[in-house]
Formats: C-alpha cells, sequence, structure tokens
C-alpha cells in the first residue's frame, strides 16, 4: 500500500508525510520499508543508498521525475594557473554533472574565478599590471584549460562582476540589519614600507614556542603551535622585508555564533559525508567564534557599503560568487528562473563540489550566510580528497606540480579523467597520480579492453556485410545482462563512486571480450557457411560495446561522441534498452592509442621547468637582504654615478673572479677590476654601456689600481647581472 501511494501521489502530500514518518522509524524498520521497496521496484544496491538518506534522489529514481539540479564547483584563484589537482574537483564534478545529463536531468554547472584578496593585488603589483588585467588574464587560461579537460560548464564567471557587487552588498545589508554583524577595534601587523595591513602568511619570522626560524604568521610547520603573526620573534613582511609594526583598525564580524544551534542541527541533518559531520562535530566543541569580514584598503575587492577604506574579505564575497555565476546565466538565458532556483523554499536541489581544505567556509559560514540572507541552503556539500603524484604532495621544488595545461599539452585529457574516476570514491580520501600505474590503467583498460570490442567487431562488418548490422540479437540474454547492469551503474554514479562504476564495467567488458574470444568471428569469417554467423556475433559484440560507450559517457564524453558517430547513433541512457538492429554503422578509425610510460615522464620532467616562473611569493630578495636605512637626498648626490663605455674586457688571469675593464666616461679613461669573470664572456662586453660609480676612492689592488665601481645586481659567481643604460645614454653622462 506504501509503494503504490508513493506511486500514485508522490508529488502531493503522501510522499512528505511518509517521509516524515520514515524519518521518525527505528533503523529495523528503516530497512524493513526500503526492502519492501527495493523488492517491488528497482533493486538499489544497498550499499550505496545508505537508508537513513532517502529522499529526493531515490523518490525521483523510483517515479521518474526530472529532477532540476544545480552544481557548482569551487571558484579557483585568479592568481595562478590550474594544475592538476584542481582538476580532480572539476572532473569529478563534471561526472557528475554528465551522468546527470544523460539520465535525463536537467542539471546546470557554474563556477567562476575568485578574483579578490590580497595575493591577486601582490602578484598583478609584481607583474606590473592592474589586478584588472590579471584577473581577464587568468580567466582566460582557466576557462581554456577546463574546455580542454571537457569540463562543460555551463558559466564560467568571476566574483568580480556587478552580479557579485550586488549580491554581496544586499547579503552584507540584510545580516546587517539582522544584528549579525559586529564592529571592534583589533591590533594587526602593519607592513610600513608598503603601509599596509599584513594578512597572517605575509608575516615570518622565529616560532614563539619552539624557536624554528621561518615560520609563518599563523602557525608553525615545526612545533604545530598556532599563534597570531604579532607573537612571532624577529618578525618580517614578506613583502617589503622590513620589520612590520602593530596598528589598530576598525574591523567588521560576522556573529557566526549566532547560528550554532542552526547549524548544528542542518550539520546532523545528513547533508553532508559522515566524515565531513565528525570533523564539524570537533569544531562545535571548540565553539564558534565570529568571523572577521573585513580588510583595510589597499585590497582588491569590493567595498563595504557605508565605510571608509574598508573591504570585503574575500572569503565573504567568493561563495556568494556561486550564486552570481548563476544570476549571470540566468542574465544569459532569460528562460532559467533564478527565483527557482535560489529563493528560500526552493524545491531545487543545489550541489557544492569543494575539495578538504575548504570545508570550515563552506559547512559552517556559507549555511549561516544563506539563512540569515534568506537564501535557499544546499542539499549537500560532496568533498573530496587531494591529489598527490607519485605518492607524494605535489610540490614546485619537486617539479610535481603539474600545470593543467602542460598535461593538455601532452596527453589526451580523456586519459586523466578516466583514471581520476577509476581511483575517485564517495569519501574524502587523497588520490595518487602514479605514473607508471596511470599508464597501466588506461592501456589495460581502455585500450585492451573497452576500445579493443569495437576493434576486433567492426572489422568485419564494414569488409564483409558493407558497414550494416544483423538484423537478428543473438544473444537476448547476454545482451539483457548487460543492460540490468545499468540500475548499479546508475547508482554509483549518483553516489559518487565512480571507481566502482568503473569496476562494473570493466566486469562487463571483460565478459564481451570473452564472448567474442569464445564465438572467434575471426575464423567464422572465412568461410562462407558461418559468414552469417561471423556477423552475429560482431554485431552482438559493437552492441555490447554500445552499451559499454552509454555507461562510460560521463567519464569520456569526447570519446563517446566519436563513438556515436562511428555506430550512427546517440548514446542516450534509455536507448541502452533496444539493441541496434539491421543498423548501418561507419568505418572504425582508431580511437585511442596506447601510452608508453615514458611519455607521462616526460610530462612530469617537464613540469620541472613550466613551473620555475611561477614560484610563489614565498621568500622575496628584500626578505633575505633587508633595505638599509632612509638616506637624504643629499647623501644619494654625494655618489658620481655616470655612463660608461666599456672599451675593452680582459680576464685577469691571476684572478679567477676579475675582469679588467676599461672604461670611457666621456673625458676620461678609467681602469676597473670587476668580480664578473664567471658571468660574463669579456668579448661581449666590449662596447657596451654600463653605470658606475666615478667618484669612489681609487682602490690599490694586487694586479693594478681600481678606479672606480661598475653596477651590478645578483648573488655573485655566474648569477650577476651588471646595469645597462636604455640606447641613447652617453659616457659621462650623470645618473640622478
Ligand atoms: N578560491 C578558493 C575557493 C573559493 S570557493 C567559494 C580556493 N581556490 S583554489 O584555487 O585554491 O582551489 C580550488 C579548488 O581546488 C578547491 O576546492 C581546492 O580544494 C581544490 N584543490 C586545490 N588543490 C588541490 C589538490 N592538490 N588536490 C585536490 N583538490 C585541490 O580554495
Ligand atoms: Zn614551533
Amino acid at each position: 500500500m506504501l509503494y503504490l501511494s508513493m506511486l500514485t501521489d508522490i508529488k502531493n502530500s503522501i510522499w512528505p508525510m511518509l517521509f516524515k514518518f520514515y524519518s521518525c522509524v527505528k533503523p529495523s524498520f528503516k530497512r524493513a520499508i526500503l526492502a519492501f521497496i527495493n523488492s517491488g521496484f528497482y533493486v538499489l544496491d544497498q550499499s550505496v543508498i545508505l537508508y537513513s538518506k532517502i529522499s529526493k534522489r531515490v523518490v525521483s529514481l523510483m517515479t521518474n521525475i526530472k529532477r532540476k539540479i544545480l552544481v557548482t564547483a569551487a571558484l579557483p584563484y585568479a592568481n595562478g594557473p590550474l594544475h592538476l589537482g584542481h582538476m580532480v574537483e572539476y572532473i569529478q564534478a563534471d561526472i557528475w554533472v554528465r551522468f546527470q545529463k544523460l539520465f535525463g536531468n536537467s542539471c546546470y554547472f557554474v563556477c567562476g574565478d575568485d578574483a579578490h584578496g590580497t595575493p591577486i593585488m601582490l602578484r598583478a603589483e609584481k607583474l606590473q599590471i592592474t589586478p584588472e588585467q590579471l584577473i581577464a588574464d587568468s580567466h582566460g587560461s582557466h576557462l581554456a584549460d577546463l574546455q580542454g579537460f571537457g569540463v562543460g560548464l555551463d558559466n564560467f564567471h568571476t566574483t568580480h562582476s556587478a552580479e557579485n557587487r550586488s549580491l554581496a552588498t544586499e547579503i552584507y545589508e540584510r545580516l546587517l540589519k539582522r544584528g549579525d554583524i559586529s564592529k571592534r577595534t583589533i591590533r594587526q601587523a602593519f607592513d610600513p614600507i608598503k603601509n599596509m595591513f599584513l594578512p597572517d602568511r605575509y608575516v615570518k619570522g622565529e616560532c614563539p614556542k619552539c624557536q624554528a626560524k621561518d615560520q609563518y604568521g599563523d602557525n608553525c610547520e615545526s612545533c604545530g603551535a598556532t599563534y597570531g603573526p604579532l607573537d612571532l620573534k624577529n618578525p618580517l613582511s614578506v613583502i617589503s622585508g622590513t620589520t612590520p609594526i602593530e596598528k589598530e583598525s576598525e574591523h567588521y564580524f560576522f556573529c557566526l555564533d549566532h547560528y550554532e544551534a542552526f547549524l548544528k542541527a542542518w550539520t546532523e541533518k545528513g547533508h553532508l559525508q559522515s566524515e565531513v559531520s565528525k570533523k564539524l562535530g570537533e569544531w562545535f566543541k571548540t565553539g564558534l567564534e565570529q568571523w572577521d569580514i573585513s580588510r583595510d584598503g589597499p585590497y582588491f575587492g569590493f567595498e563595504i557599503p557605508n565605510t571608509e577604506n574598508k573591504y570585503f574579505y574575500v572569503w565573504l564575497d567568493a561563495p556568494i560568487g556561486y550564486i552570481a555565476s548563476f544570476k549571470n546565466l540566468c542574465h544569459r538565458h532569460p528562460s532559467i528562473s533564478f527565483e527557482e532556483y535560489w529563493a528560500e523554499n526552493s524545491d531545487t536541489e543545489l550541489y557544492h563540489f569543494i575539495g578538504k581544505d575548504i570545508v570550515y567556509f563552506h559547512a559552517l559560514f556559507w549555511p549561516a550566510i544563506l539563512k540569515g540572507s534568506g537564501y535557499r541552503l544546499p542539499n549537500n556539500i560532496f568533498v573530496h580528497g587531494f591529489l598527490t603524484v607519485n605518492g607524494q604532495k605535489m610540490s614546485k621544488s619537486r617539479g610535481t606540480f603539474i600545470n593543467a595545461k602542460l598535461y593538455l599539452d601532452h596527453l589526451n585529457p580523456e586519459y586523466l579523467r578516466y583514471y581520476f574516476a577509476s581511483k575517485l570514491g564517495s569519501g574524502v580520501d587523497d588520490i595518487d597520480f602514479h605514473a607508471e600505474d596511470f599508464t597501466q590503467r588506461i592501456n589495460a583498460d581502455l585500450v585492451g579492453k573497452w576500445i579493443n570490442i569495437g576493434s576486433r567487431s567492426a572489422g568485419f562488418i564494414t569488409k564483409q556485410f558493407l558497414g550494416k548490422l544483423s538484423s537478428h540479437c543473438a544473444e537476448p540474454a547476454l545482451y539483457q545482462t548487460f543492460v540490468d547492469k545499468g540500475k548499479y551503474i546508475q547508482s554509483f554514479y549518483e553516489e559518487r563512486e565512480y571507481s566502482r562504476a568503473i569496476r562494473e564495467i570493466m566486469g562487463l567488458a571483460d565478459i564481451a571480450n570473452r564472448y567474442i574470444d569464445d564465438k572467434k568471428p575471426w575464423i567464422l569469417a572465412k568461410s562462407p557457411a558461418t559468414e552469417m554467423e561471423a556477423l552475429q556475433v560482431c554485431s552482438m559484440g559493437l552492441n555490447l560495446f554500445r552499451i559499454l560507450s552509454i555507461y562510460l559517457k560521463p567519464i569520456l564524453p569526447n570519446l563517446a561522441e566519436k563513438i556515436a558517430t562511428f555506430l550512427n547513433t546517440e548514446l542516450t541512457w534509455e536507448s541502452r534498452n533496444t539493441p541496434l538492429l539491421d543498423h548501418p554503422i561507419q568505418p572504425f578509425t582508431p580511437l585511442l592509442q596506447r601510452i608508453e610510460l615514458k611519455e607521462v615522464i616526460a610530462m612530469i620532467e617537464n613540469s620541472k621547468e613550466d613551473i620555475s616562473s611561477l614560484l610563489p611569493l614565498k621568500t622575496t630578495p628584500l626578505q633575505e637582504d633587508p633595505l638599509r636605512e632612509t638616506i637624504s637626498i643629499d647623501d644619494f648626490a654625494k655618489v658620481d654615478l655616470r655612463i660608461a663605455l666599456i672599451v675593452n674586457a680582459e680576464p685577469v688571469e691571476e684572478a679567477h673572479k676579475l675582469l679588467k675593464l676599461t672604461l670611457d666616461i666621456g673625458g676620461d679613461i678609467r681602469t676597473v677590476f670587476a668580480g664578473i669573470k664567471e658571468a660574463y664572456n669579456p668579448d661581449s662586453l666590449i662596447g657596451k654601456h654600463t653605470v658606475m660609480v666615478a667618484n669612489l676612492a681609487p682602490r690599490k689592488m694586487r694586479f693594478g689600481l681600481s678606479e672606480g665601481m661598475v653596477l651590478a645586481a645578483g648573488p655573485g659567481g655566474k648569477d650577476l647581472w651588471i646595469l645597462e643604460p636604455h640606447t641613447g645614454a652617453h659616457p659621462g653622462m650623470r645618473v640622478k
């Protein structure tokens, strides 16, 4: 009766009642209800669909109601390129979205760049471009990488947008009105040279607890102590190398503590993976603190309304960027209703894919902000682990920080999609990119098992049967086995258990290959008496290949597209129910090549060079070699700097570091011994202009008198660069 009423009136009042009833009953009774549902309808994999989580998703699976889903992936920072770690997330989310679409649900997928904050402002400064220019460049490169990996976003927007500015302002004002924003003055590290407050990671010094050197201002990597930047001993600003001072400033706080009860209840309602709920439990124990959402200028972000020189902290407007990206999508496609997806009482579904490092922001701050500002809440937050390379944390110095673009320059993106999928489950475990394992996995599964079925079946049909499949299905039972597995594969996709979906699919590929091995169509095709049987077997082979290609389509969209062309059909989920009979196909062209391990190793090797230009703003020359004390203009005027023409340069035989330079300074010829022998071939210097200190007292050296000094930069040895003026400067001109 329960089951019948669900089917007849599922959309009306019965389901909510049933759901309420279901949520209250004991676990053993729950199991009984589900067993009943399962036996009468779909045989859902019981290990995958958690009993306590029967939901809209399950109802939809059972009733074929089309779901309306919105998916987001975390917004990458706009200060650097995407790397393979990012791709774990974008590929994981994309597979899920593509599965939903393949299954017939409506599913939008939005993302965008996270364009605000101090690191972006400073990187732009370092590159001598505006932050706007930097984020525009990043947007282009991120989008190209995402497209390169087949990530089918409906929109890739940016947090530095009109939509986001207005949403962030609106949300802030709603929170303010509710009394959720408080103000107080705090003391912070301030860089007196850069004239700016310093984020914790921009101050380095000795750990106050264990004295370890070179520690960031938030915690010690050596002993694990946490502290503020002002607690460090001998602190230095990472930006200017100067000693920061303490300065007061008024900050704005979001009262997260007002939402403690709400959050506790929300996080326990099955919205999160169990590992994540557990982590939240720990945070609840330590208590929720108010969250500082403001930053003083100079800052690249949105100004807080009715304040002076105060900006929203990047993490306030970053998740609002999800809403902004969707709003922008609605602007471009007026048929999509913004309200339907974001109103407080929305009955569409919302899922955020994120990495384990940003759970606090998404599972605590974000639901509280949405709740407080009258927006809908996410149905779930899907957290994944981190990518390691050859078993180690990705590292720039080890060259295992592989950029997405570099991968795309070397290897087929669908290899990586498949490889990640074969490792991804629904938990938060880290996954490893291992060169040998990767090579072997692609060659064994994709080339050796799956594509092999197509390539070994297609030839005969094209050559001997004019490219037309048999009008008869030779093995209906075998065919049905492949169709039936779809129910399991579907629930594995739904639960993000991609590795289990792949295990099922490859298990089927083994069965198909065994079938062909047993029937030996290559022998049958040789004799006219058995030729028709070869057609049956190969047609069967291609029909099984088609089902497998449908199952793999969310993971391998590009290959699936090519296979659809080859099979001359569309690969939809439902279409697998009926075999292709008496159906013309296109000639088979090779779809995938085996990879060689050396190609993968070459890519990892190349990443070492690729990354060197992108090393972060970690330690700067100024930090290693701080600025000297301020001098007056009169002090500076004492140094007489002149343009000099190098008329001769020769090595000093007895000294391994010195070159003897003969310099024309417009009316006087000087001899200078310069320690640049390792850095320059003397002949390359002759005829060049440089800058010298012309009034330095002459110094008697073993090889003669040195009458001044040329200006050069760099640590020494081979790494020295002498100064050279722009063309047009003449010998003797004063440098001032
Ligand atoms: N800008 C924030 C997110 C704001 S969302 C409102 C951010 N950006 S990020 O560029 O550092 O990371 C983007 C996503 O990629 C995050 O979910 C992060 O966890 C994920 N990953 C970054 N490095 C990763 C790995 N090495 N491995 C797996 N995922 C990784 O955080
Ligand atoms: Zn320490």
